[in-house]
């Protein structure tokens, strides 16, 4: 494995609050996460991305925090994350937080003083206006919840800038005491131990707020300078960056125009996820094979994380309204599904009608496409959304641990859960659950973890380079194949619902002893690659050759 160890990670993230209650108080806590370590390890899981661990008042599921020295009391103790990093070390497995710095919660004490008068310490914190901002109603990121981005505060007799919620008020970067104060932030953690962050809406942190002006300048030196900081306190430390932005913009996120890969090291692939949901939904990888060949490219060391669920709504906001609306029909079809006018608040399997082998083909897809893969907590087996929920909770439900009471998530009592397990339908925990599928050598927990195994032995998905197959191929069926100095691997996808044939004789010359290591059925031998046979919706992972390096 490379020094740059995020490139062929495989991140795991998940809520403390709703993955492991130790103390039956109903809320998950560290405690409860440090006991499903092994879990982890098992599922081959090396990276865990954790949601917002800050005190907070909740009101936008951690993402708006009151302290951002300490863990919520409700998880535990700063003792217990510090056993949490070393337990976690002890199998191998690293820990990055999220860091949500673009705003604070207005309950902060600096937002508490900053309002409290134009004389406090903290005023210039946030970013004011005095007069009424003639942008007040401009960029919105949770229209229909949200219909301001300057409110009037009455204690501070001013405006403040909110670019998410009211109760989210923007910290002002502009301000050198803050940058200064947000790097002691992160020095803090890493001396704890993490390995890094997961930078909430960076786009939003670098921008000079200026009142009246819906474009205001970005200033990318920060994020240069947040990078030299970080790198200087612990060389091995990532930046894994929210920047949902136009994919000509990215790579100026990942560093200046010299190429230089001087600032995030990973981005999420915005515009790879609402392809894959577009491909997915039409059975036609013509989508996945344009993202491909339209991202930037990257600088030396810079990487994508691939997704295809995470905590938020699936964001298809960077398709047509006619490629939208075909994402809708097939997984969205009910105005309950969706959110913002932009997105589904659905968990894949039941987006996949619970179809195993959709959900195979669409978590092996994910997997081998370049980048470091992002898995979301319960994704591995199969869990359900809940509707009944509002807003992004429908995809926040505890984790399905067993049969027991409150699917093992707790033993409190069902009324104090910090959110309702479900308990009906196809996805109840009695039907989906850890303990069921640890029992059954062919669950999806169990093919999870093959291939999971499988990609750790395949480096050359993180770290080499991926290239579509541009040979003609059956309709639904995408050939691609990534190289690296360990060797390369052959990847076939049938997004349809045909059996196919396919044929990848041309690469015969390459070959060294090609063999199936992934596949959704015995396929028997490789031969010669010119009949290669693919079920409807089958996929197989190829070696082709393998060059063992020391
Ligand atoms: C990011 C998070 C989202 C949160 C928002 C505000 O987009 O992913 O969950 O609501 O930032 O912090």
């Amino acid at each position: 494995m490379g020094d740059r160890w995020y490139s062929e990670a495989v991140v795991y993230c998940l809520d403390i609050d709703t993955y492991a209650d130790s103390d039956g108080d109903g809320v998950g806590d560290i405690r409860g996460l440090i006991g499903r370590l092994d879990y982890l390890a098992r599922l081959g899981v090396t990276c865990l991305w954790l949601h917002p661990i800050h005190p907070s008042p909740n009101k936008d599921d951690g993402y708006d925090a009151t302290d951002f020295y300490n863990v919520d009391p409700r998880f535990g103790t700063l003792g217990d994350f510090a056993e949490l990093l070393h337990q976690a070390q002890n199998r191998g497995i690293r820990v990055i937080i999220d860091l949500v710095v673009n705003h604070t919660s207005d309950e902060h004490p600096w937002f508490q003083s900053a309002r409290s008068s134009p004389d406090s310490p903290y005023r210039d914190w946030y970013v004011w206006s005095d007069t009424e901002p003639d942008d007040r109603h401009q960029g919105m990121v949770f229209p229909g919840e949200q219909n301001e981005t300057w409110s009037y505060d009455r204690t501070a007799k001013a405006w403040y800038y909110h670019r998410f919620y009211k109760f989210q008020p923007d910290l002002n970067f502009a301000n050198p005491e803050v940058r200064a104060e947000i790097k002691k932030v992160m020095s803090f953690w890493l001396q704890l131990g993490v390995s890094g962050f997961r930078m909430d809406a960076v786009p939003f942190i670098i921008e000079l707020t200026e009142p009246g002006n819906p474009n205001s300048p970005k200033d990318f030196e920060f994020l240069t300078e947040m990078r030299q900081h970080v790198q200087w306190r612990r060389a091995d430390a990532v930046l894994l960056a929210e920047a949902n932005v136009e994919p000509d913009q990215l790579p100026t996120f990942f560093g200046d125009s010299g190429s230089s890969g001087n600032r995030i090291h990973m981005l999420f692939d915005f515009m790879l996820n609402g392809r894959l949901m577009l491909a997915l939904a039409r059975q036609d990888p013509e989508p996945v094979i344009e993202a491909l060949r339209d991202t930037p490219a990257l600088p030396a060391g810079g990487q994508w994380a691939t997704f295809l669920r995470n905590h938020d709504e699936i964001d298809l906001s960077r398709l047509t309204a006619e490629q939208r609306n075909q994402v809708y029909a097939e997984f969205g079809p009910d105005e309950d599904m969706r959110i913002y006018d932009r997105g589904i608040r659905r968990r894949l399997a039941p987006m996949l009608g619970n179809d195993r082998r959709r959900i195979e083909l669409a978590y092996a897809l994910q997997f081998s496409l370049r980048g470091t893969p992002v898995l979301r907590y319960g994704e591995e087996i199969g869990m359900g959304e809940d509707l009944s929920l509002p807003g992004r909770e429908s995809i926040r439900t505890p984790m399905q641990w067993s049969f027991k009471p409150n699917a093992g998530f707790s033993t409190a009592e069902p009324e104090k859960l910090v959110r309702p397990v479900i308990d009906k339908g196809e996805f109840s925990y009695e039907k989906v659950n850890v303990t069921a599928q640890r029992r059954d050598p062919k669950s999806l927990l169990g093919w999870f973890e093959r291939m999971i195994r499988t990609l750790r032995e395949a480096p050359e998905i993180g770290s080499g380079a991926t290239t579509h197959i541009d040979v003609p191929m059956p309709a639904g069926v995408l050939a691609h194949r990534a190289d690296g100095p360990t060797g390369t691997m052959v990847f076939l996808h049938n997004l349809g619902t045909e059996d196919v044939e396919v044929d990848l004789s041309m690469l015969a010359p390459e070959a060294d002893l090609p063999t199936d290591v992934l596949a959704d059925r015995g396929y028997g031998e490789v031969g010669k690659l010119d009949n290669l046979k693919l079920a409807g919706y089958g996929y197989r992972w190829i070696r082709l050759c393998w060059a063992a390096k020391i």
